[in-house]
């Protein structure tokens, strides 16, 4: 099991290095990353270049024993570089410039920022393209963010060539953006921008492909960069740090997971009732969109961090749970950022393996006792993911669609619905996968849809393949709306998935700030409620209104479809809402949790599997200790009876040949 952290020794002098290492060897780390912050050291002007500092920091980590994950030191670009080609600097959507001074102050697109930028990474590439410690490469830095939507004339330009591409002719991109709104057919793809600041909310086919274009203008840039480096050092596999984590929607990561050699991610906690569960939502999206394969958790923190606007250090116990839950969805490392809390710039209050107090500290304590117990899961290397009997879906395009200006509602969250989702399947204690939209839904019995409201119709068909072969598709509202042009699938809501699900819905539900309808099951709704009207045989209401002016119109709907069936939940309820209206569909589709009674809610479990068993973790959701006495399997890490707050444990089951 790699652990290790992102180490910035040029922060620091010399002789601190020697003690990094000797505290890194304490720790039992055996992987850092490197030089991901290092252009302004590496090349301080456009012909002058500086390795040797880095050549004696890697061969004193070599001579320790320690791999490095090196960076491509692209990043955050110079000030050389700017001064002389400040067209490199990204554009807001009104114009602005987006100055130096912070970091990744450069355009996605820009021509001479990439000559710039793989000048160097040829550089890097060559000069340690035989140093025996570099275990992988990670290019650049969390790609997209701080520069994910720039408006420039660069992007511009790229824009105009990725539309070309998608659409072949200005006919076709007229078609897909509905352009007889508000007079705006093109007659040529020159006439096309980004959606800059407008007098009105832009076209909102503009809007979704400009985020398409953004998301693969970066995929674009990581591949230029990967190129390189797979033909100057083939044997290394080449990695970027993925950001699936709370309040990063704008990188299709289900789509860039193709492009590197292993994922890898980062992950920050941040507080609120469902911080918990949220990584363990975003550890499962990321083992999912790695294919079920091991993944590579590139960054962490080991307490606060210092981009909230209050930053709690973390609970005693949190440190080692949070790791060992990404490990429990696949992860095969475990790092930090960063090695050592740094004692100036924009990071200096941001937590670390050593803190500013030094080695005698609870951290550094923590720190060291994970890096030994990851020693003792050193076995679990290599197991995959076992997969689940329910899923929830994940779908890029929707996320995006859905949130766009000028619909029903501001309010709706599309990663909170999931999340919500999520939390009731925790809570019934059962296992589910939440996988990208174009999984393989084969072998689940339970798939959940939430806010699917981008529907192609490949997608359409793969879903009513699903239900045709036996599996149970839940859905709720917004779902089925569009196209994957954001074009409304006409005949009545929901669109693409009325038939299917055999309701019409009349008009959207919206609820006003404060307004709360009641359902006939105990149950609330808040933001949304459907009045559901039911237009096939065989469509059973499973819930009403009993509240409002939808009071008796149905609410929740299910369709048996031979032996699988469509279900819609027309109201946003909530994770202790969906909880009993999840027990009851996921029962009607054979789905059971594998955890004693008494755990269910209290515990997450979590599978990896081998050729010779599973390793299940036993992960304590809450802050109160939980009697574990009741799981069988051979204990290699954590509790064996009463699982401490915060706390996980990990157990190991044989399979019996044959069996
Ligand atoms: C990101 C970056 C790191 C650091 C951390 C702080 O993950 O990649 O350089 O800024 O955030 O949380
Ligand atoms: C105004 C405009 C119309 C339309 C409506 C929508 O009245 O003139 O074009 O946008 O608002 O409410």
């Amino acid at each position: 099991m790699a652990f290790g952290a992102d180490y910035n020794p040029e922060q620091w002098p010399r002789e601190t290095w020697d003690e990094d290492v000797r505290l890194m060897r304490e720790a039992g780390v055996t992987v850092v990353s490197l030089a991901i912050f290092s252009w302004a050291r590496l090349q301080p002007e456009r012909d002058s270049w500086n390795f040797d500092w880095l050549d004696e920091v890697i061969d004193l980590l070599h001579a320790n024993g320690i791999a490095v994950d090196l960076g491509t030191a692209t990043a955050s670009p110079p000030p050389w570089l700017v001064t002389e080609h400040p067209e490199i600097l990204p554009i807001t959507h009104d114009g602005s410039t987006l100055w130096p001074g912070g970091r990744q102050h450069w355009r996605p697109t820009s021509p001479v920022f990439r000559e710039h930028a793989l000048r160097l990474v040829t550089a890097m590439a060559e000069r340690y393209r035989d140093h025996p410690a570099i275990c992988a490469w990670h290019v650049s830095n969390e790609l997209g963010c701080h520069n994910i939507y720039d408006y420039s004339d660069d992007a511009a330009r790229a824009f105009r060539g990725w539309l070309t591409a998608r659409y072949g002719s200005i006919e076709a991109l007229n078609d897909a953006w509905g352009t007889d709104f508000w007079s705006q057919r093109y007659t040529r793809f020159e006439q096309i921008l980004p959606p800059r600041q407008a007098a009105a909310n832009p076209n909102p086919t503009q809007q979704l492909d400009f985020k398409r274009f953004s998301s693969d203008a970066l995929k674009q840039y990581l591949r230029a960069e990967r190129d390189i480096l797979h033909r100057i050092t083939p044997g290394v596999p080449v990695t970027t740090n993925f950001m699936v984590m709370p309040g990063i929607t704008a990188m299709n990561y289900a789509d860039w997971a193709a492009e590197v050699d292993f994922v890898a991610n980062d992950h920050y906690v941040v507080p609120g009732p469902q911080a918990r569960d949220e990584l363990s939502f975003s550890a499962n999206l990321t083992g999912n969109i790695a294919g079920g394969k091991p993944w590579f958790l590139m960054e962490h923190s080991t307490s606060a961090v210092n981009w909230q606007p209050i930053n709690t250090p973390k609970k005693p116990g949190a440190l080692r749970r949070d790791s060992l839950t990404h490990v429990a969805h696949g992860a095969d490392a475990v790092c930090f950022f960063q090695w050592r809390q740094s004692k100036a710039g924009a990071e200096k209050f941001h937590s670390a393996m050593v803190p500013h107090a030094g080695e005698d500290s609870p951290i550094f304590r923590d720190v060291v006792s994970l890096g030994s117990e990851l020693g003792a899961l050193s076995s679990v290397v290599g197991a995959r993911r076992r997969k689940a009997a329910a899923a929830i879906i994940f779908d890029w395009d929707s996320l995006w669609a859905s949130e766009q200006d000028s619909h029903p509602t501001e309010r709706l969250r599309y990663k909170q619905e999931a999340l919500d989702w999520y939390s009731a399947f925790l809570a019934l204690g059962i296992r589910a996968d939440v996988v990208p939209s174009a999984a393989d839904l084969d072998g689940y019995s339970l798939v959940v849809a939430p806010i699917l409201y981008s529907v192609p119709a490949v997608l359409k068909a793969r879903l009513e393949t699903y239900v045709g072969s036996g599996g149970h598709l839940v859905t709720g509202y917004f779902s089925g709306i569009t196209d994957e042009h954001d074009h409304i699938w006409l005949g009545g809501y929901p669109g693409a998935l009325a038939d299917l699900l055999g309701i019409r819905i009349d008009e959207f539900g919206p609820l006003a700030d404060g307004d709360e309808v009641g359902l006939d099951n105990g149950t609330t709704a808040t933001l949304w409620a459907d009045r559901v009207r039911p237009v096939a045989d065989g469509v059973e209401v499973l819930a009403r209104y009993a509240t409002g002016d939808q009071a008796g119109d149905a609410a929740i709907t299910r369709r048996a479809v031979g032996a699988g069936s469509a279900a819609y939940v027309g109201a946003r309820l909530g994770a202790e809402g969906l909880e009993p209206v999840l027990a009851d569909l996921a029962a009607r589709a054979g789905v059971a949790s594998e955890l004693p009674v008494g755990l269910r809610g209290a515990v997450e479990q979590a599978i990896r599997a081998d050729d010779d068993g599973d390793y299940v973790f036993l992960i304590n959701r809450t802050d109160a200790a939980v009697d574990i006495s009741g799981v069988d399997g051979e204990t290699l890490t954590g509790e064996e009876t009463t699982l401490a707050p915060r706390s996980v444990a990990v157990r190991r089951y044989v399979r019996t040949p044959g069996a």
